[in-house]
């Protein structure tokens, strides 16, 4: 475990993504990330490129994904804000499961296998990350990851 700048772990997992943000058309907006976390760099990168490629895979129209950070009783928390398609609210509790692609992996989309999300629960359960999907949001998907605040 590290010290590391949430600023960094976000512009290095855009930066690994780039290839599909920019041919897909996605706009990626860095709001405050001006904090400072304590985990591993290199699995924190791969949970974020996993959200960054479902909100990609589950884009809309004009399609954006925002990054910001808050802090809160030592702990950071870092949202990954989407304007895609949305989980459907019957499906958001079950997103974590191995395997489960629920409403829009199923009609919409061959590529999806419901391992991505199953892995990034996993991940972090053994870096000691929350990892939360947001219910309740009109438009799109908004993923929380919560760290242990570095000082
Ligand atoms: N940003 C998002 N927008 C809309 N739906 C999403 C989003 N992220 C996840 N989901 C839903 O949650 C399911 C599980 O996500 P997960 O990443 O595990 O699977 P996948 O992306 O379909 O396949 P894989 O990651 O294995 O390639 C998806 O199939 C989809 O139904
Ligand atoms: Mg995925």
């Amino acid at each position: 475990m590290k010290k590391l700048y949430l600023k960094d772990i976000v512009m290095n997992s855009i930066k690994k993504k780039s290839k599909e943000i920019i041919n897909e058309g996605i706009k990626p907006i860095m709001h405050d990330l001006d904090f400072y976390i304590l985990s591993d760099a290199k699995w924190i990168e791969f949970i974020i490129g996993q959200i960054i490629s479902n909100s990609i895979k589950y884009k809309g129209n004009k399609p954006i994904i925002e990054f910001y950070g808050e802090k809160a009783n030592n702990k950071v928390s870092l949202y990954i804000k989407d304007n895609g398609i949305g989980i459907p609210p019957e499906d958001i509790s079950r997103v974590f499961e191995k395997g489960f692609t629920g409403a829009n992996g199923r009609k919409k989309y061959s590529n999806s296998t419901g391992i991505g999300l199953y892995l990034c629960k996993k991940l972090c359960a053994k870096l000691e990350v929350d990892i939360d999907v947001l219910p309740n949001i009109i438009d799109g998907t908004i993923i929380k990851l919560t760290f242990a605040e570095a000082k």
